[in-house]
């Protein structure tokens, strides 16, 4: 199949990296994968999954890794629970436990047998994507707005069939954290043309203030580039330096997403994603708000 027929296929599958090592949530991610941290009552990485389904997306496909079964275990039934809970008519509870589990077939998981890098974990999930364009999902990174970030690219894809990444705007000061995007002007389906990619420029040498937010459309080529890579920054084979080869000869768009990011793989972005997804929700948001102003007030005090 040529290229240009490839981008012309739907986008149905979905890759969830989650092998990676969590260090920088030490010593919880010790026995506990990040992924599943909880954001209010539910793991960080069913709030990626509910952003994924809401946009449509039919198979979602983990790259796990050791100590990660968890993840496999909370996307499978839990028999004696949902049984117990049967018996004693907690039926919402169940109905929810229900509702959150993927159709039998359409969760694969496979796995990255050692942490070398993103763009390998992305690889390892080759043969379950086939040959169609795909999305990928960084799991710790949320995406907050009125709209799902990956409902918002499908629909920009469905217009401009081309590789897409999400972006959203940081602080000037801040672009040397990021991998950062230069582009051109806003196009079909409010895209933006790729100029450029960098990993963590130098202070100063940003091309934008566009920073790569974790949520990807790709076509399949990208795995092709990836089988060869050498490692790139920190020893790692990074997605990064595949994507920039791949857009030596086909389209990069950028995605501006709009709405926050909690970046969750981090100590203040966990807390912040808590803080701002309790306060949204009707059964805890007052209460969270007046329990937030006594707990400055006394932390305050006690200074
Ligand atoms: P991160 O660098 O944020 O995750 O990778 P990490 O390595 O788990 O975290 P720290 O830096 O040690 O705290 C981004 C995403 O890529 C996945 C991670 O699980 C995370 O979702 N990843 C990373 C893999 O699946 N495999 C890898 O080899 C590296």
């Amino acid at each position: 199949m040529g290229q240009t027929e490839v981008l012309m296929k739907r986008i149905r599958k979905a890759v969830f990296p989650v092998a990676g090592l969590g260090t920088r949530f030490l010593p919880a991610t010790k026995a506990i994968p990040k992924e599943m941290l909880t954001v209010v009552d539910r793991p960080v990485i069913q709030h990626v999954v509910d952003e994924a389904r809401a946009a449509g997306i039919e198979h979602l496909i983990f790259v796990t890794g050791r100590n990660k079964s968890v993840i496999e275990d909370h996307f499978d039934h839990a028999y004696e629970l949902e049984r117990t809970l049967g018996e004693r008519a907690k039926t919402k509870e169940l109905e929810e436990l229900r509702r959150d589990l993927p159709a039998a077939g359409q969760a694969s998981f496979t796995r990255q047998q050692a942490p070398l890098g993103l763009g390998h974990a992305v690889w390892c999930a080759r043969e379950i994507v086939g040959d169609e364009p795909f999305a990928v999902l960084l799991p710790d990174m949320l995406h907050h707005g009125r709209e799902p970030c990956l409902k918002g690219m499908i629909d920009a894809f469905a217009a401009e069939p081309s590789n897409i990444i999400a972006v959203s705007e940081v602080p000037m000061s801040e672009t040397h954290q990021y991998g950062i995007l230069g582009v051109g002007a806003v196009g079909k389906g409010g895209l933006m043309p790729v100029t450029s990619m960098v990993e963590k420029p130098p202070q100063g040498t940003a091309p934008s203030n566009l920073m790569v937010s974790g949520r990807y459309i790709l076509e399949p080529g990208v795995f092709s580039i990836l089988e060869t890579q050498p490692r790139g920054a920190g020893g790692e084979i990074q997605l990064t330096d595949a994507m920039v080869s791949l857009s030596n000869t086909r389209p990069f768009n950028a995605f501006r997403f709009d709405g926050r990011i909690y970046d969750t793989g981090t100590k203040i972005g966990f807390l912040s994603a808590n803080v701002a997804y309790a306060l949204e929700r009707s059964d805890l948001g007052p209460m969270l708000r007046n329990e937030l102003k006594a707990v400055v007030a006394s932390s305050q005090t006690r200074k």
